[in-house]
């Protein structure tokens, strides 16, 4: 995107006013003064100010995070650090997390400012599979995977489960995809086959999965491919 499109669509002015600033030498793209308003800008990794304020790329904004232990997906705790506490954005408010995972569950966690997209991401209707990997007290017996396929009826909950996949990759490890987010969904779903979930890592979501170059804690930016992939 141009320059002067950036700015005029990211604050109040005008492209006429936008011109003006950077003819006054208000703007700088990474630290380096510019006046060009035909210079190229790449929204997600360019930093831009105008008169020494951050100006943030205009439209939504859609990431992805690898949650660590301890963190909660919350607006706001008083016990423990949320997520949106790892993200140093302005306006972090703004931002939706799409779908919860527990406190001592890791992994894959969508954020946005869009939210038909989050819904179209939590919402059952759209069947967008979570996949979460296991790792579980006991060993997981292969009677266990019709169990997961036809549903089951979890403590305090009438309706049965959707059918969900589960395919056992050791004996205490499984890979489990599930379309739904009930609370504490596979934990439940171990508990009602006798077992408990020692570990739980989620590692994609629909065709968006885990970038294995974010340590825990980390984020980064959606591609256009991965937020088209949620439909
Ligand atoms: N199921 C759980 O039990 N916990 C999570 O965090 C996610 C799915």
């Amino acid at each position: 995107m141009r320059l002067d499109k950036y700015l005029s669509q990211s604050t109040d002015f005008s492209r006429k006013e936008v011109r003006r600033y950077l003819k006054l030498g208000e703007v700088t793209l990474n630290g380096e003064e510019v006046r060009d308003p035909a210079m190229h800008v790449d929204e997600i990794n360019d930093e831009i100010y105008l008169s020494g304020y951050p100006i943030e790329a205009p439209g939504e904004k859609y990431l992805m995070l690898n949650k660590p232990l301890g963190c909660v997906c919350a607006n706001h705790d008083g016990t423990h650090p949320t997520v949106l506490s790892l993200i140093d954005l302005p306006r972090a408010n703004e931002l939706i997390i799409c779908g919860r995972l527990d406190v001592d569950t890791t992994g894959l966690v969508l954020i946005t400012t869009d939210g038909q997209w989050a819904h179209k991401v939590t919402s059952p209707k759209h069947k967008t599979g979570k996949l979460y990997e296991v790792v579980t007290a006991d060993p997981i017996p292969e009677s266990a995977v019709d169990k997961f396929a036809n549903g089951m009826k979890l403590i305090n909950d009438n309706i049965k489960t959707k059918p969900a996949e589960l395919h056992i990759t050791a004996e205490n490890e499984a890979e489990v995809i599930l379309t739904e987010g009930r609370y504490h969904q596979v934990k439940r779903m171990f508990g009602a086959i006798g077992n408990k979930v020692e570990e739980l890592h989620r590692t994609r979501i629909g065709n968006i999965h885990l970038d294995e170059e974010l340590e825990l804690g980390e984020y980064r930016f959606l591609t256009p491919e991965e937020i088209d992939s949620i439909q």
